[in-house]
């Protein structure tokens, strides 16, 4: 399996338009009082802490140890697990699950839909967003191009996102058993913070996509994704990330 190393302090000062975008998801999910609701790939707890407000008893899990603590400190009343999607175990425990931002991390999709089916209570709500089919496609674009421009290699399978079609991803959401209530792909072109958002963003991000390369061979493919990128991608001093969400609501019947 693949791991991500996050750094959970340049997610929180950098990266939290993930979640301050993810917030209106957390309205679709509609909380309830005492409702048990799971957070899948929490981060550093940001919208479980949101859910959290609206009384009900959230529970967050993320892959990353590093954003677990991180989320833990910050929300110390909050429960929180380092756990990987792949290895959950909870049956009928929950009313709702939640995601934002994360199920395109997840190579082993099917297995995770399972265990999430599984952790809902009958009439359960599965609510989540994700990276969607044509998600970040510049930027993909401008990190291969870099490469063979500066005569690097491009590892395919080193590539480590899911960003599936609508179709697609309701198909797996009905062979699990969930029925689709509403699935839609769409645009969100998501700014980045400041000068250097877009190199932050890669810094962040782009580690697999890179991991074959020295620092300073790094540095090489950042100042040219900058530079490609910058005509279409960069006004009035803001960098613009080509975000395409994959927004769901699903039930347990
Ligand atoms: C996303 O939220 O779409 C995303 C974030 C980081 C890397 C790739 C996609």
């Amino acid at each position: 399996m693949m791991t991500i190393k996050w750094n959970a302090n340049l997610y929180d000062q950098k990266h939290d338009f993930v979640s301050k975008y993810g917030e209106s998801l957390v309205n679709l999910l509609a909380p309830e009082k005492h409702e048990h609701i799971l957070d899948i790939g929490c981060g550093t707890g940001d919208l479980a802490n949101e859910i959290a407000q609206f009384g009900a008893v959230v529970f967050g899990i993320d892959a990353s140890n590093e954003m677990i603590q991180s989320a833990q400190q910050k929300f110390p009343t909050l429960s929180f697990k380092t756990q990987d999607a792949t290895m959950m175990d909870y049956t009928h425990q929950f009313d709702a699950v939640f995601s934002n931002a994360a199920l395109h991390w997840m190579k082993q999709q099917d297995k995770v839909i399972d265990n999430i089916y599984r952790a809902l209570k009958q009439q359960g709500r599965f609510i989540a967003e994700m990276g969607g089919q044509g998600n970040i496609t510049s930027i993909v674009g401008a990190l291969r191009k870099s490469l063979t421009e500066l005569q690097l290699p491009y590892e395919e399978h080193f590539f480590p996102w899911y960003f599936p079609a609508a179709e697609e991803y309701q198909k797996r959401l009905e062979r699990a058993g969930f029925t689709v209530e509403m699935i839609t792909l769409y645009e969100r072109p998501t700014k980045l913070q400041g000068d250097d958002g877009l190199r932050n963003w890669l810094v962040m991000f782009s580690d697999n996509v890179l991991q074959h390369l020295s620092d300073h061979e790094k540095e090489l493919v950042y100042a040219k994704c900058e530079q490609l990128l910058k005509p279409d991608y960069y006004q009035d001093k803001q960098w613009i990330a080509d975000y395409r969400r994959l927004r769901f609501v699903a039930t347990k019947a």
